[in-house]
C-alpha cells in the first residue's frame, strides 16, 4: 500500500481520511463545486464540497485559491479569498468575491463539477468573547463577504448583532441575509447619501447609548474602521478587523504582506497571512 505524498492535494469525495496530514491545520484539497452564480455585477458566490480540514474553518480564516488563467497567459500566484459561509451540516464551504483582475476573472470561468484547487484554512480569523451580549459589524464591499461569517459566530453563540452594510447602491449589499437571520441589518448607501461618515457616527452613537456595542467588527473601508477605532477608544469597546494586503505566498515565508501596526506606542511590522488578516482594532493603523 502507498502512503499518500506529503504534497498530494486532499480530494474531496475521493482520497481517504488517512491522506490528510493529522499534523497539519492547513493542507491543499481539491474541491469539486456544487454551485457557481452572480450575486450582482461585480460578485460571484461559489459553494463548494469541502474536505474535513477545509471545513474546520473558522470565520476570517481564508483559503489561498489556484485561479485558472482568465486568457492565453500564465497566471502566477494563488489568490486570497475569506470563508464567506460555513455549512458543516452539508459539508460545504461558500466564497463570494468581487471580479476585480486577471485572477479573479479567471476564477469565475470555474464551472459546477470543476474542482477548486484551495489552501487552507490559513490565518486567524475572529473571536468572540463570552461576556458580550450584543456586536456590531460594519463592511463594505469586499470586506462585507469576510464579515459575512460572523454572523455564524454570533448565532452559534446567542449574540445579538447590528450588521451596518455599506454599499455605493442597494444591488451591492450583500449578507444581508446572513445577518437578518440573527439580527439587525443596517443599509447605509452612497446613492441615498447614509453611508456618509457622519450618518455611520450616528448610527453607531445610538447603539453605544444603547448598550448594544459591546464589541467592533471591521473590514473593508480605511474610513470606517477609523471611526470605529475613535469610537472604539474612546467607549472602552473592543475591536477587530479583518485587513486585506496582497499576498503571495499565504502562508508566511515570503513576507509580501507586511503591514505596519501601532502597539503601545511603537511601530510594529506583521505578516497580514500569519498574523492576521484579523487583527486588534486598536494597533491597526489603516491604509
Ligand atoms: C485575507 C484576504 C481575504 C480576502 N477575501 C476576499 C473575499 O472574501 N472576497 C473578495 O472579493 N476579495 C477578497 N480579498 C481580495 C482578493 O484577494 C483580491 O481581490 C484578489 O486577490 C484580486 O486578484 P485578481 O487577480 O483578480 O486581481 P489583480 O489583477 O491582482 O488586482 C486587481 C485589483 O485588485 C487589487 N488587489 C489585488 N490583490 C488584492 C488583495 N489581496 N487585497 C486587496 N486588493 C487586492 C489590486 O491592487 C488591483 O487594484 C481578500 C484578500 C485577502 C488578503
Ligand atoms: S504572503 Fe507570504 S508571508 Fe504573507
Amino acid at each position: 500500500m502507498h502512503e499518500p505524498f506529503a504534497s498530494a492535494p486532499f480530494v474531496v469525495g475521493r482520497s481517504s481520511a488517512a491522506a490528510a496530514q493529522p499534523h497539519m491545520p492547513a493542507e491543499e484539497s481539491l474541491a469539486p463545486i456544487v454551485a457557481h452564480d452572480w450575486v450582482n455585477s461585480e460578485y460571484k458566490h461559489m459553494i463548494v464540497d469541502a474536505s474535513p480540514k477545509a471545513l474546520a474553518v473558522k470565520p476570517g480564516q481564508f483559503f489561498n485559491l489556484l485561479c485558472p488563467s482568465p486568457d492565453m497567459g500564465e497566471l502566477w500566484l494563488r489568490r486570497p479569498q475569506s470563508v464567506y459561509r460555513i455549512d458543516r451540516a452539508n459539508a460545504r464551504i461558500e466564497f463570494l468575491y468581487k471580479c476585480v483582475g486577471r485572477g479573479t476573472r479567471g476564477l469565475a470561468t470555474l464551472k459546477v463539477g470543476d474542482e477548486l484547487n484551495m489552501v487552507g484554512p490559513l490565518g486567524v480569523g475572529f473571536t468572540l468573547e463570552p461576556a458580550w451580549k450584543h456586536i456590531v459589524v460594519l463592511g463594505r464591499g469586499v470586506g462585507i463577504a469576510t464579515l459575512g461569517p460572523v454572523s455564524q459566530l454570533a448565532g452559534e453563540h446567542d449574540v445579538g448583532v447590528t450588521a451596518i452594510l455599506s454599499a455605493r447602491e442597494p444591488e451591492f449589499v450583500m449578507a444581508d441575509d446572513l445577518f437578518g437571520e440573527v439580527g439587525d441589518v443596517i443599509p447605509v448607501l452612497d446613492s441615498d447619501g447614509t453611508s456618509a461618515v457622519e450618518n455611520v457616527e450616528r448610527i453607531l452613537q445610538k447603539l453605544i447609548v444603547e448598550r448594544r456595542a459591546d464589541a467592533f467588527y471591521t473590514c473593508g473601508s480605511n474610513r470606517l474602521m477609523q471611526l470605529m477605532k475613535r469610537l472604539g477608544k474612546a467607549h472602552g469597546i473592543p475591536g477587530q478587523i479583518a485587513m486585506e494586503q496582497i499576498m503571495a505566498c499565504g502562508l508566511g515565508p515570503c513576507y509580501v504582506c507586511v503591514k505596519t501596526f501601532e502597539v503601545d506606542g511603537e511601530k510594529v511590522l506583521r505578516r497580514v497571512c500569519i498574523d492576521g488578516p484579523v487583527f486588534d482594532l486598536q494597533e491597526a493603523i489603516g491604509w
